[in-house]
C-alpha cells in the first residue's frame, strides 16, 4: 500500500473497520463508503454536527445553561438529557431530535449524546454536595415571595429589580428581566441557571457560596417572579410589535 492509500484508509478509518475487508484497497468499489447518518455513534461527531451550532463546540455557549457545566450535568442526569434531546423544549429554539418526534436521530444516537455529555464534561465522581436539588420542580410558585427572595439572593449582583448593576470590579451586568430576553428562555432554562450557575461568568450555583443553599421553594418562587415579567408569548422576542 502506498502512503497515500494508507492515509486515505486512516481518514476513512471508521467505515473501513465497520465494513470489513471487502473494502480493501485495490478492489473495485461500489461507491463512496461513508457512514449513513443513522450509523454514526461517535459522541464527538454527533455533538459537533447536531448541537455545537447552538451550544458551542465545548458545550459552553448559547441562550441556555452551559451543557458542559458539571453541576448542571449532575443535577439533570442522563435521563433528563435524553428526554430533552429527544423531545426538545416546546416554545423555544431547542429542536426535538428523536425520529419519533420528527427529528433525525435514532434513540441509540440520543443515548450516545446524553451519556457522552456526562462522560466528557461531568464530574467523574459526582458532586461533593450533601444532596442535590431537583432538576424540575413540582411545587407551586408564589410570585410575591419570589420578589423578596430575589432581593435576598440575587439583587447584590443583578440590582434590586433585576435590571443590572456594576460590580465592584467595574464589570457591568445587564438586565435579566428584559421581556425580550425572558421570551427566549423557558422557566426551566431560568431554573437551570439558578441551580447550576454560570461559573465562567461569575454566577454562583444554588449553594450561592453561602452556608444555606437555596431551597427548591425559593428557587421556584424566584423563577415565577422573573417569568411574570416575560412578554405574553414565549419564543416571540417582540410579541407586541406588528
Ligand atoms: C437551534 C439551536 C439548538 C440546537 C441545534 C440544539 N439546541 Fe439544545 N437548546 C437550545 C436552546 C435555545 C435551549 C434553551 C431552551 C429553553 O429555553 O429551555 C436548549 C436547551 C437544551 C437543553 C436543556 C437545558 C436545561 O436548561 O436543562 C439540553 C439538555 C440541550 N439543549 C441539549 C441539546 C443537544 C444534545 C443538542 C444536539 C443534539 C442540542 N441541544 C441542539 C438550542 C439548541
Ligand atoms: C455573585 C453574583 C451573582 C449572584 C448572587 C447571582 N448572579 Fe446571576 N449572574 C451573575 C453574573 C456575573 C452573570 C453573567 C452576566 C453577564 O455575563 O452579563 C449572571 C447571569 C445570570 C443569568 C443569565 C443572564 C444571561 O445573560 O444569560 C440569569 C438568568 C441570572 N444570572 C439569574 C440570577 C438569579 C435569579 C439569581 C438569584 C437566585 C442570581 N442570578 C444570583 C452573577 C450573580
Amino acid at each position: 500500500m502506498t502512503s497515500k492509500v494508507l492515509g486515505l484508509s486512516a481518514m476513512l478509518g471508521l467505515s473501513f473497520v465497520l465494513l470489513g475487508c471487502d473494502d480493501a484497497p485495490g478492489r473495485p468499489r461500489p461507491g463512496p463508503q461513508v457512514l449513513r447518518p443513522e450509523q454514526e455513534l461517535d459522541f464527538a461527531m454527533l455533538y459537533q454536527s447536531n448541537c455545537a451550532g447552538c451550544h458551542g463546540a465545548q458545550g459552553n455557549h448559547g441562550a441556555a445553561i452551559a451543557l458542559s457545566n458539571p453541576v448542571y450535568l449532575a443535577i439533570a442526569g442522563e435521563d433528563v438529557l435524553k428526554d430533552i434531546t429527544s423531545h426538545g423544549v416546546h416554545g423555544s429554539l431547542m429542536p426535538a431530535f428523536a425520529r419519533s418526534s420528527g427529528g433525525t436521530l435514532t434513540d441509540q444516537q440520543v443515548e450516545v449524546l446524553a451519556h457522552g455529555m456526562v462522560k466528557a464534561w461531568g464530574q467523574p465522581n459526582g458532586l461533593s454536595a450533601p444532596s442535590l436539588p431537583a432538576y424540575k420542580t413540582i411545587l407551586s410558585p408564589d410570585t410575591t415571595r419570589g420578589q423578596q427572595q430575589f432581593a435576598a439572593s440575587c439583587s447584590s449582583c443583578h440590582g434590586a429589580d433585576g435590571t443590572g448593576t456594576q460590580t465592584a470590579k467595574g464589570d457591568k451586568i445587564g438586565s435579566i428581566v428584559d421581556p425580550s430576553y425572558l421570551a427566549l428562555m423557558s422557566d426551566q432554562a431560568i431554573r437551570s441557571i439558578i441551580l447550576a450557575g454560570l461559573p465562567d461568568r461569575g454566577m454562583p450555583d444554588w449553594r450561592s457560596d453561602s452556608a444555606t443553599p437555596m431551597t427548591d421553594q425559593q428557587i421556584t418562587d424566584v423563577v415565577a417572579w422573573m417569568a411574570s415579567q416575560r412578554g405574553p408569548s414565549a419564543g416571540q422576542p417582540y410579541p407586541s410589535h406588528p
